[in-house]
């Protein structure tokens, strides 16, 4: 009997099972639980290596996986070949699958939209914030004694108020991002492929090019997917289109970035600051860039609030339950 018929007879026989391949909150167990689903969860925070996951996943009919772990075709042909039926990524982006192939091969594939949107909005700002205000140096300027009372001329930033905010990527995120501008009163620009009627009515934004948007904004943010158009969309050319007190933002992903050109423009103050969320080659980060003071960054926690990953986490479970009662699941990506 072929191996396949023997996994997916096995599995009609007994519990339904979700394999989660790392540590999130117990509120995914717990809903998979509710449902007489029998939930196995890794309690460890690194991804497991291809043949472990092969070995851990062929058992299972839902795996919960999440943006460290690679699902590629290899592991999309055994998961298929072993009766699993759906990959529910617990994060929103979801370039850590080949969505494509799944779709080819007829597997469900999941992520974990609105439910981190204005978490992760919140982020873009504080890091926009930390880096306008220079509020790590600060810290640091305190903590090695530094302080000697008022200064007229120290650590001077930048005002936010009435200054110009590129958005790039006007989605779900890139909107909630702009949105929170309103109080600051700023002139909003974006780029999109499509038009984003809510920016344009309530901020008065305006749809630009992307190197009209570069050379005019005073405040970059970026909020796209990463995909093969927009990997290193900001490189050097386009750090020479920037202001000098230009500050660049990145929640979306690493790669939109080429790190080492960015590097080099914060290090020749082509452009003046940075606020990283995101790296390219996670956890390892461009060795130039912990050098140097006009940067901040922070460990991929934008959506990270106890109560975003608790939403996350039931999310990703709903969507596996949807897919073992056969269901479309809600979140679906193709
Ligand atoms: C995502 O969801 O894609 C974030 O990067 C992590 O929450």
């Amino acid at each position: 009997m072929p191996i396949k018929y023997f996994f997916a007879e096995k599995k009609r026989k007994t519990m339904a099972k979700v394999f989660i391949t790392q540590k999130i909150p117990n509120a995914a167990i717990e809903y998979l639980q509710s449902h007489g689903i029998d939930a196995i969860m890794r309690n460890e925070v690194f991804p497991l290596s291809k043949n472990d996951l092969k070995n851990n996943i062929k058992n299972a009919d839902v795996v919960i996986c999440l943006l460290t772990d690679i699902i590629d075709q290899e592991i999309i042909d055994f998961a298929v070949d072993n009766g699993v039926k759906g990959f529910c990524n617990y994060a929103v982006g979801y370039n850590n699958i080949d969505v494509n192939y799944a779709k080819k091969r007829n597997i469900w594939v999941t992520n974990t939209p609105g439910v981190l949107t204005k978490t992760t909005a919140e982020m873009a700002w504080a890091l926009l914030f930390s880096a306008a205000r220079r509020i790590v140096e600060a810290h640091k300027f305190i903590l090695d004694g530094k302080f000697r009372g008022w200064e007229a001329t120290l650590l001077l930033g930048y005002d936010v108020s009435g200054k110009t905010l590129g958005i790039i990527g006007a989605g779900r995120i890139g909107t909630a991002f702009a949105l929170m501008s309103a109080g600051f009163e700023m002139n909003v620009l974006y780029v999109d492929e499509n038009t984003n009627s809510i920016l344009e009515e309530k901020l008065n934004a305006k749809k630009v090019d992307l190197d009209t948007l570069l050379k005019k904004s005073d405040f970059i943010s970026l909020h796209t997917p990463l995909t093969p158009e927009t990997k290193y969309l900001i490189n050097k050319d386009k750090f020479n289109l920037m202001k000098p007190n230009a500050i660049l933002i990145n929640t979306s992903r690493g790669t939109v970035i080429n790190e080492k050109d960015l590097a080099e423009a914060l290090k020749s103050k082509k452009i003046a600051y940075a606020g990283l969320d995101v790296f390219e080659n996670e956890p390892l980060i461009e060795k130039e860039l912990l050098n140097l003071g006009n940067v901040v960054l922070a460990p991929h926690i934008a959506s990270g609030t106890k109560e975003t990953r608790d939403n996350m986490a039931i999310m990703a479970a709903k969507n596996a339950v949807d897919i073992i009662q056969t269901k479309k699941p809600q979140n679906n990506v193709y």
